[in-house]
C-alpha cells in the first residue's frame, strides 16, 4: 500500500516552522514565534460573547452548503460597505476559513492539466493544492521592481493565457499592495482573455497608508476571497468566503455538500459579530500595535543590514539574507536552536531564490517582536 502521487506535494514550511518551535517552547520555554502569521491576540469580544450566548440558544446542527444565510448577508454588507460595491448574499459562499473557499473553487473552476499562474514570490498553498488537484502552476517572478505583484505587462508576455490567475494583495510573504490602477487592469485583462482572477482579498483591513482595492470594483467576472482570521484576528476559527460569479456558485455548493458540509455552525453564528460596531475599536487597536511593530521592523532591519521588501500591509517582512547564507532552511533552523526565534525560510514562498530570503512576521506584540529583534541583533548568525 503507498499513498497517492497526488500527495506528493511539498509541505507548508511555515507549519513545520511551528511544529520546531513549539518543540524549542517545550524544551527552553524562550520561544518567539515570528514565523507564523497569526495575531497574539483572540476573537474580538462581541464574537466571544456571541459564541457563549449561540452555545445555549442554537443546535449547532449542520447548516446550508454555502454559509447561514444572515451571515453571508452580513459578509456582502461589509463588501457594499468597504468598496461601494453592489454584492448580495447570493454572491457569498462561505467555507471553512479561506482554505477551504480556495480548494472548492479550484476544484470547481479548473480541469487537471490547466495552467493556474500565480506569483513568485507567493502564498505556498495556492501552488501546493493546485499541484495537488493535478493544475499546472505557472510561476510568475515578480522583483522589487513591481514591488513583488504582477503586471499587466508581464501577463502579456506569457507564451500562454493561463485559466487562472491568483493575486494577493496584501501580499503573503511581501506584505505589499497592488495599486488600484494595475488591479483594475489586471481585472480587465482577466476578464478579457477568459482567464478567471482570484483576487486574495484575506489581507484587507490590515494596510498602513496605501489603500488595498478591490478587484470587483472592476469586474466581477472573477473571484474575491476573504476571510476572518487576519483583520478580524480569528485564525482558528475556520471561516471564510468566496464572492463567486454567477456559474461557479452552484458547482461550489454541491462541492461543499459533499466535501464539509459546511463550515462550523458555532463559528459562523459568532462571526457576524466580527463585522458589527462593538469589534471595531477592538479591531483598530490591533491595526494600531501592527503599525508600531512595523515601525520598529523596518528600523531593527535596517539596522541589522538586512533589506527587506515594503510592507504595505499585512504582517510581513519579506528579507533579503543572501550575504548571509544560500540555505534559508538551514540558517532559520540555526537562528531557533541558538536564540529561539522562528522565523520562516524563504524556500516556502519562493521556489528560486527563496533560499536567500526569510519572512518575519510581526502580528505578535510589540514586546515579543522587539524581544525578538534585540536576539537577532545579538545572533553572530546575523553578522556579514
Ligand atoms: C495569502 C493567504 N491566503 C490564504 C491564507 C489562508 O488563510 P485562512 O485559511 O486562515 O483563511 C493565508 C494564511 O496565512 C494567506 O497568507
Amino acid at each position: 500500500m503507498h499513498a497517492s502521487s497526488r500527495s506528493e506535494i511539498e509541505p507548508f514550511y511555515v507549519m513545520e516552522v511551528l511544529k520546531a518551535a513549539a518543540a524549542r517552547q517545550r524544551s527552553h520555554g524562550d520561544a518567539l514565534m515570528m514565523c507564523v502569521g497569526q495575531p497574539s491576540t483572540g476573537a474580538p469580544r462581541a464574537v466571544v460573547n456571541q459564541a457563549h450566548a449561540v452555545l445555549d440558544s442554537q443546535v449547532m446542527g449542520y447548516t446550508d452548503a454555502t454559509g447561514i444565510p444572515e451571515l453571508r448577508e452580513v459578509i456582502a454588507k461589509h463588501h457594499r460597505d468597504w468598496y461601494n460595491i453592489n454584492v448580495t448574499a447570493d454572491d457569498v459562499v462561505v467555507m471553512t476559513g479561506s482554505s477551504g473557499a480556495f480548494s472548492l473553487l479550484f476544484l470547481a473552476a479548473f480541469e487537471a492539466g490547466d495552467t493556474v499562474a500565480m506569483t513568485r514570490p507567493g502564498y505556498p498553498a495556492y501552488r501546493n493544492t493546485l499541484s495537488a488537484l493535478g493544475c499546472n502552476v505557472l510561476e510568475i517572478d515578480c522583483g522589487a521592481d513591481t514591488r513583488f505583484q504582477p503586471t499587466v505587462a508581464m501577463l502579456e508576455a506569457l507564451d500562454e493565457v493561463p485559466k487562472g490567475l491568483i493575486v494577493a494583495s496584501p501580499s503573503n510573504p511581501t506584505g505589499t499592495v497592488i495599486d488600484p490602477d494595475e488591479l483594475a487592469a489586471i481585472a480587465r485583462w482577466c476578464e478579457a482573455h477568459d482567464c478567471l482572477l482570484i483576487s486574495d482579498e484575506i489581507y484587507h483591513g490590515l494596510t498602513y497608508g496605501r489603500a488595498a482595492s478591490s478587484a470587483w470594483e472592476t469586474s466581477k467576472a472573477g473571484v474575491v476571497i476573504g476571510s476572518v482570521s487576519k483583520y478580524f484576528s480569528m485564525t482558528g476559527w475556520r471561516l471564510g468566503w468566496a464572492l463567486v460569479p454567477p456559474h461557479l456558485r452552484r458547482p461550489m455548493e454541491i462541492l461543499s455538500q459533499n466535501l464539509t458540509i459546511c463550515a462550523p455552525a458555532i463559528t459562523q453564528y459568532a462571526a457576524m459579530a466580527a463585522f458589527g460596531e462593538d469589534a471595531k475599536p477592538e479591531l483598530q487597536n490591533h491595526l494600531e500595535r501592527y503599525a508600531v511593530n512595523r515601525e520598529i521592523v523596518k528600523a531593527a532591519l535596517a539596522d541589522m543590514g538586512l533589506s527587506s521588501a515594503p510592507p504595505d500591509g499585512a504582517f510581513y517582512a519579506w528579507c533579503d539574507i543572501g550575504h548571509l547564507t544560500d540555505d534559508s532552511t538551514a540558517w532559520c533552523t540555526e537562528v531557533l536552536e541558538t536564540t529561539g526565534v522562528a522565523l520562516t525560510p524563504g524556500v516556502d514562498f519562493d521556489t528560486v531564490k527563496g533560499h536567500r530570503m526569510m519572512r518575519f512576521s510581526f502580528a505578535g506584540s510589540t514586546a515579543e517582536v522587539t524581544e525578538a529583534l534585540g536576539r537577532l541583533a545579538a545572533s553572530p548568525l546575523l553578522q556579514s
